[in-house]
Order: structure tokens, then C-alpha cells, then sequence
């Protein structure tokens, strides 16, 4: 099955993808991760993502739609995948459709603006693994460090409330467009995303019949 996870920043797609690609043993490409992964390793793609990611601003349509489209055409993808975080713009959403995918559901989890900001700025990120934690609402045991590796957690520079409200902007007017895309071709599938973790993950196996 083919997945895109929808939705504003901070909603939970990261957390419900984790779950997604274990239940179904198929990976989950989460553009926001492979642009940071570039930025970490110093490439040029990861030093030009840079100030518009710290920024809170979009990538350019074609860096990402390149990386997607590498990403899909490897094997472990064959069996099916997660687009996390893509698209994001109708361009991007276009590319994809011109790259031949056949994409299955689109779940979009809702969460009001309200809620974002707790959320993104009580995230804690493993700086080994990318483990992702919440102060209140999915502790590490030691809120520290991380319960897989041990590495220290650390604050993602665009979870600060500042760079959190020009991401919230920037959803409303580039990403939100592409509800009504995935609604004219009858794949959009809304979660209820402002319950427990737990319970969104109830939904979106519902949702998915698994
Ligand atoms: P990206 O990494 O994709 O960020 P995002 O979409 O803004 O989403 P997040 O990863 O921040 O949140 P999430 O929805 O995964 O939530 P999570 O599960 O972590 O992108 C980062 C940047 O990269 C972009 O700003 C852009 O610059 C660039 N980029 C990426 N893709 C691009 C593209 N296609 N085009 C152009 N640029 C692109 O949950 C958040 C927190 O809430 C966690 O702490 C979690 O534990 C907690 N939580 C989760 N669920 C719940 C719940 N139900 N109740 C309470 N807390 C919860």
C-alpha cells in the first residue's frame, strides 16, 4: 500500500509513520528527515536546505521532488510506502503523480493551530538515532536521554515558537491546497488527530485496515 501521511506541522505524522512502517514492514520516506540526514553529512543539497528548513520556509520544489523520486525508484520501496512530509506544494504533488505512483490513501490528521505550538516545543529528538520523544506527552524514562541508544535528546531548531507559527503560516497557504487535490480524486481519509497518541494510532490503523 502506498500511504501519504498529511497534515500541519507537529501533528503526529512522524509518530504514526514509525508505527505505520513496523505494522506493515514498508519504509517510511519522510523528506523532512532525509533533509536533515544531508544537512548533518555537510552535502551541498543539505548546506542550500539549510536556512529555509532553520527558517521554518519550504524547500525548493525541485530538491525535494528529487529526492522523492530516487527514493521510490529503490527497491525496499516495491512492496509499498510512507510519504511523510511530501508533498507539500500542488507542484510537488503534480511530480508525483507524474512519476507514475499509485498512491492508495491519503490520511490527513487534524490538529488545531492551538494545539501545535505545546507540541512542537515539548518535542525532544534523539541527537544519534532521531528517537522521538515529548516531555509531557511521550517521555524518554529519564527525560534526558534516549531509551534506544542512550544519546542525549535535543530541541529541533525550528520547534521554537517563533519558527512554529511561520511553519503554521506557510501550511495554511502552500500545503492546505492539496486537501481539496486528494479530495477530487477520492483519496482523502481525515483522523481526528488532537486525542492520545494512542488513540489517533487506533484510528489510523481503522482508517487503514490493518
Ligand atoms: P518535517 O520534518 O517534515 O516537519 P513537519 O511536517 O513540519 O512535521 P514534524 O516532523 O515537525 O511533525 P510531525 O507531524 O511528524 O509530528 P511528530 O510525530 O513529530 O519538515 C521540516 C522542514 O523540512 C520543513 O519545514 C521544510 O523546511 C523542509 N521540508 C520537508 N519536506 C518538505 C517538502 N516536501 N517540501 C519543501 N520543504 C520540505 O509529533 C510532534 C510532537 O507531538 C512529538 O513530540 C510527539 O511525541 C507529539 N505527539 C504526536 N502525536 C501526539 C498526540 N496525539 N497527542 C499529543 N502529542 C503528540
Amino acid at each position: 500500500m502506498n500511504i501519504i501521511l498529511f497534515g500541519p506541522p507537529g501533528a503526529g505524522k512522524g509518530t504514526q509513520a514509525d508505527i505505520i512502517s513496523e505494522t506493515m514492514s514498508i519504509p517510511t520516506l519522510s523528506t523532512g528527515a532525509m533533509l536533515r540526514e544531508a544537512m548533518k553529512a555537510g552535502t551541498p543539497m543539505g548546506l542550500a536546505a539549510k536556512s529555509a528548513i532553520e527558517a521554518g520556509s519550504l524547500v525548493s520544489d525541485e530538491v525535494v521532488i528529487g529526492i522523492v523520486k530516487d527514493r521510490i525508484a529503490q527497491d525496499d520501496c516495491k512492496n509499498g510506502f510512507i510519504l511523510d512530509g511530501f508533498p507539500r506544494t500542488i507542484p510537488q504533488a503534480e511530480a508525483l503523480d507524474a512519476m507514475g505512483t499509485k498512491i492508495d490513501v491519503v490520511l490527513d490528521i487534524e490538529v488545531p493551530d492551538e494545539a501545535i505550538v505545546e507540541r512542537m516545543s515539548g518535542r525532544r529528538l534523539c541527537s544519534a538515532c532521531g528517537a522521538s520523544y515529548h516531555v509531557k506527552f511521550n517521555p524518554s524514562e529519564d527525560g534526558e536521554t534516549c531509551d534506544k541508544c542512550g544519546a542525549p535528546l535535543t530541541l529541533r531548531k525550528d520547534d521554537k515558537p517563533e519558527v512554529v507559527e511561520h511553519r503554521l503560516g506557510v501550511y495554511h497557504a502552500e500545503t492546505e491546497p492539496l486537501i481539496g487535490y486528494y479530495k477530487n480524486k477520492n483519496l482523502l481519509v481525515t483522523v481526528d488527530g488532537q486525542k492520545s497518541p494512542a488513540e489517533v494510532t487506533a484510528l489510523v490503523k481503522k482508517a487503514l485496515g490493518i
